[in-house]
């Protein structure tokens, strides 16, 4: 039966570059929406730019463009890189959009008939200067805490310390460097706190399959227990200048970005409609039996799985069936770094010529159905592409297509379907669609390969090469190349999803249409004839890698640091080891040993010890993490340390914080010393290992 499913992926800012990290979500979603089609469903997939808000206002200005321009720039870009990675929307559209207009207005509209908009009065830091309230990632000032100068208004850099931009001592607008004052305006908010709400959510995010179960378990924790009611209003306004939609009968304010950024979804699906005469309320109308899934990164669980559905809901309108989070790509074991040069954009990777199929399949093995990061190693990219890719499945068409075109003019003969890898494809067949249903890409992909191991056995034993130099055995190798084009064929249907570019080029030398998933279960008939065989997938070269990473290390260098600065990040530079004033002190509170192994510790060798101009606290260390490559880090430690002293020395480093630009650079981790808690006493006491212990040894 031939469903009718509406699928989505997280719209991304139009203020950024494609990366590889933004990929994974684009490519598993793809590769689902292919599998989709390829069985017979009528699958729609649409995304959107995310084009409103203030760090799109503010990039535009620093461009001297309108924020239209600015948007429209970008949407070409990342069209430009998701074709590039083949990622096949039906519609790509953009926020700014008079449909998504149209839906956030009548989305308000229903709630606040609903009796779920509220207003109220807050306070907040406004720029005098610049004439605009602003987001607390915008207001810099001294750390309450450690008095460290130009901190952002929710954490220092240099002490690590969390705190709220209110707290911050001598304030100044990270826009306008003006002393920002405390104003009070009129906001809008949803009232999450109802309980029509809180009692929707309950259900909603227990329904069966909803949400995987990592995610069920976060959202009822953000819900808590029946009774408690922990969804505080969300705050749904903000004020001019704002780059976004104006509130319908609220002359100034806009409505938040993350408002109408998942009506976008809506928006582009409207679009479609119009183009491909589809009836939109068959998809979002609230009797609509069509599936709706939205594939997201984890952390933005909280907007689709609390304030999206509860919005849909009570505007009447269908909820998702399904959320998909996935966990965040790392390379190389460690955060993409710019330093590194494992920040890689998608357009470095198509200008250095890698093909963008070999990410796409390294991806689908490594993917599953959870919320687990995957991590790029970017050694066994290149093994597994080349072994996997080229030297297993490639191999069989490239051994066999040859001959039948030159020695029997392209004509197969009957295939024998009784060979055990034949029956074994068509036996494991189901079992790897469900994989390609379930999400499980590498359970799919391990499957596709024992059967090609098992095909590349079949063309071993036959030896066509050997049969070809044999006139007397001409039947023979024509009986062994058909073969051996079958079991290609077959294997390419079972990779179609994840390889569409590759399976098109099959598809034309084998003189076929394109495929279907159900084409696996029959072979190409005897006198079929094919066309001459062309070239399918190059190897990796370990120097193509070498290149974008370089790359990617010089485009950081070329380019100046973006303003504003990301958002925030619970990183340091050095983590202080606090002894509590009281004479028997509180730990802190209990976490799990899983909660502790998350930290990444390891001995590091300090290289290079720098002071840094301009830092009253910092040191820049240059640090040797053994086989994680070196890192650079910035601590607070000059009051205790001559940096020359440092060099030669281990200590202890955390090697999977967050990268963190900061004033003077990229910090890439954090060591580790202990300090009195009032910093009075002087002493910060860098830790050491015993004699022995080697730079890049794990610490636990
Ligand atoms: O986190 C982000 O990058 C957002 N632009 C995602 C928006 S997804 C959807 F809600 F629009
Ligand atoms: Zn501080």
């Amino acid at each position: 039966m031939s469903r009718k499913i509406l699928v989505t992926s997280a719209l991304p800012y139009a203020n950024g570059a494609i990366h590889l990290g933004h990929l994974v979500e684009y490519i598993q979603t793809d590769v689902w929406v292919r599998f989709q089609k390829m069985r017979g469903h009528q699958c729609w997939y649409v995304c959107a730019d995310d084009t409103h808000g203030t760090p799109i206002m503010l990039r535009a200005e620093k461009e001297g463009i309108t924020p239209e321009a600015l948007i429209e720039r970008v949407h070409g870009e990342h069209t430009r890189d998701f074709a590039g990675f083949l990622v096949g929307f039906d519609n790509y559209y953009t926020t700014h959009s008079e449909e998504t207009r149209a839906c956030a207005n009548e989305i308000y509209a229903r709630l606040q008939a609903a009796g779920l908009i509220d207003t109220r009065i807050i306070e907040q830091y406004y720029d005098p200067l610049k004439e605009m309230f602003l987001p607390d990632r915008y207001i810099k000032g001294d750390c309450p805490k450690c008095g460290a100068h130009d901190q952002y208004g929710d954490n220092c850099e240099s002490c690590g310390a969390a705190y709220t931009a209110n707290e911050l001592n001598n304030p100044y607008s990270a826009v306008s460097g003006a002393k920002p004052e405390l104003r009070q305006s009129e906001h809008y908010f949803f009232r999450l706190s109802d309980r029509r709400c809180q009692g929707f959510l309950r259900r909603w995010t227990q329904g069966e399959g909803r949400l995987q179960s990592e995610a069920a378990n976060k959202l009822q924790e953000w819900l808590g227990e029946v009774g408690e009611s922990k969804l505080t209003d969300w705050d749904i306004s903000r004020e001019a200048p704002y780059f976004g939609f104006e509130i319908p009968g609220a002359p100034g304010k806009y409505f938040y970005v993350w408002l109408d950024a998942p009506i976008g979804y809506m928006g582009a699906f409207k679009n479609l409609c119009a183009r491909e005469g589809l009836d939109f309320d068959e998809y979002w109308g609230p009797d609509s039996t069509a599936e709706l899934y939205h594939f997201i990164g984890k952390d933005i669980l909280y907007f689709h799985a609390l304030f999206w559905p509860a919005e849909l809901q009570h505007a009447g309108y269908r909820t998702p069936s399904k959320v998909f989070a996935h966990g965040f790509l790392t390379v190389d074991g460690a955060k993409m770094s710019k330093s590194r040069g494992t920040f890689i954009t998608a357009e470095s990777y198509l200008a250095e010529g890698l093909d963008p199929e070999w990410l796409r399949y390294y991806y689908a093995a490594k993917l599953s159905s959870s919320m687990e990061d995957i991590d790029l190693n970017l050694d066994d990219f290149i093994a597994r592409v080349n072994s996997d890719l080229v030297g297993k499945f490639v191999n069989i068409a490239s051994r066999s297509a040859g001959f039948i075109v030159k020695r029997f003019a392209g004509q197969l003969c009957v295939c024998d379907e009784s060979l055990p890898a034949i029956n074994a494809i068509r036996a494991r067949a189901p079992q790897i669609a469900d994989h390609y249903e379930a999400r499980e890409f590498s359970k799919a992909i391990r499957e596709v390969m024992a059967l090609t191991d098992l095909a590349n056995q079949y063309v071993d034993s036959v030896k066509p090469w050997e049969l070809a130099r044999q006139p007397a055995r001409e039947g023979e190798l024509q009986a062994a190349c058909s073969n051996a084009l079958n079991l290609f064929r077959l294997l390419t249907i079972l990779l179609k999803p994840v390889l569409p570019a590759l399976a098109a080029k099959a598809e034309a030398f084998l003189n076929v249409a394109p495929f279907v998933w159900h084409d696996s279960d029959t072979v190409l008939a005897a006198g079929h004839a094919i066309n001459a065989y062309q070239h399918l997938l190059t190897r990796v070269d370990k120097k193509q890698v070498d290149a974008l990473l370089a790359a990617n290390r010089q485009s950081l260098s070329a380019t100046p640091p973006p303003a504003p600065p990301p958002p925030a990040e619970p990183a340091a530079a050095v983590a202080v080891a606090d002894v509590a004033p009281a004479a028997v002190a509180a730990a802190g509170p209990a976490i799990s040993i899983d909660d502790f192994l998350k930290v990444d510790l390891r001995i590091a060798r300090i290289v290079e010890a720098t002071q840094v101009e301009g830092a009253d606290k910092l040191v820049r260390l240059l640090l040797d993490v053994g086989p994680l490559g070196s890192r650079q880090v910035f601590a607070g430690i000059k009051a205790a340390y001559e940096p020359s002293a440092l060099v030669g020395r281990l200590t202890v480093m955390v090697a999977n914080l967050a990268a963190r630009k900061m004033k003077f650079g990229i910090s890439e981790g954090m060591v580790l010393a202990a300090s009195d808690a009032d910093g009075e006493t002087p002493g910060i006491f860098l830790l050491s290992p015993d004699a022995g212990a080697q730079a890049g040894m794990r610490v636990k």
